[in-house]
């Protein structure tokens, strides 16, 4: 898939999920939960890049004086509209920001850098917006993420099932090669638990989250092919159900002061 179509599938999959995205949102509520302790209020603008739609908005509006919502998805921004929390709400690829140069006070991104193909890109145009002294607080997902259900899914066929998540190890070296980032990293493992795999690939569904970006069989799984799935997966408890891992990475981005 080409870089277009692959923005133009993600943001159609996500459009799907607006409805039920928010009940679905289990991981994301715990993930904005930490990456908001981690940002600075602002009497300024602050920037939601990825906003989805807007659950988060209220308590976001509690840390800045005007807040400005971002999506590749335009269903996403219909629904976050309707909360009237952002005083603009648009439609923008993140990695190409439409967005002047040194005017946003804060960033605020969560779990949205992983669906980018160029997450540097990203990184840097944050930089580019934020006026001197501004800060932003991003949150993504690292390789071992849902392991086990990809673990799972190879040993029924050699398709790919889950997305490909960057390793820990291209963060730390952007922060090494990219001093002007000031970028600090942190990260976290979350588990969470499911009645089976049908249930794990259900949220996934219901949070737009279920576009593999490289490789993907086209083909529906069949029941006896989610049975083997099911028996395939690592350490199920005796009734059947499941963990899930998920690898967060938190990143704070400080742009440094004029002197
Ligand atoms: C997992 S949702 C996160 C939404 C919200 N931040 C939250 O924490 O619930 C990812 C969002 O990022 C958006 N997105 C994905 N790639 C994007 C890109 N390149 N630029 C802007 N938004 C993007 C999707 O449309 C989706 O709404």
């Amino acid at each position: 898939m080409n870089a277009l179509a692959l923005t133009d599938d993600i943001a159609r999959h996500f459009g799907r999920a607006r409805e039920s995205y928010e009940q679905a949102a289990r991981l994301q509520r715990l993930v904005a939960a930490k990456a908001l302790t981690l940002l600075k209020p602002t009497d300024g603008l602050l920037l939601d890049l990825g906003s989805g739609p807007g659950w988060f908005h209220p308590k976001l509006k509690q840390h800045c004086a005007d807040l400005i919502a971002l999506d590749l998805s335009f269903d996403m921004l219909q629904k976050s509209r309707a909360s009237q929390q952002a005083t603009l709400v648009f439609q923008a690829d993140a990695q190409s920001l439409p967005v002047a140069s040194e005017s946003i006070n804060r960033v605020f991104s969560s779990l949205m850098l992983q669906w980018c193909e160029q997450p540097q890109l990203v990184l840097r145009e944050i930089n580019r917006v934020l006026k001197p002294g501004g800060s932003a607080v991003i949150s993504t997902l690292l390789d071992g993420t849902l392991q086990e259900f990809k673990q799972a899914w190879a040993q029924v066929d050699g398709h790919q099932h889950i997305n490909q998540f960057l390793s820990l190890d291209f963060y730390q070296q952007l922060e090494l090669q990219h001093p002007e980032l000031g970028l600090t990293l942190q990260t976290e493992l979350v588990q969470l638990d499911y009645p089976d795999v049908l249930a794990l690939a259900r949220e996934l569904k219901d949070l737009g989250a279920n576009t593999v970006t490289h490789g993907r069989n086209k083909a529906l799984t069949g029941k006896q092919r989610w049975q083997k799935v099911q028996q395939a997966y690592p350490s199920r408890c005796i009734d059947g159900s499941i963990s899930a891992s998920y690898q967060v990475l938190y990143l704070v981005l400080s742009k440094q002061s004029i002197e």
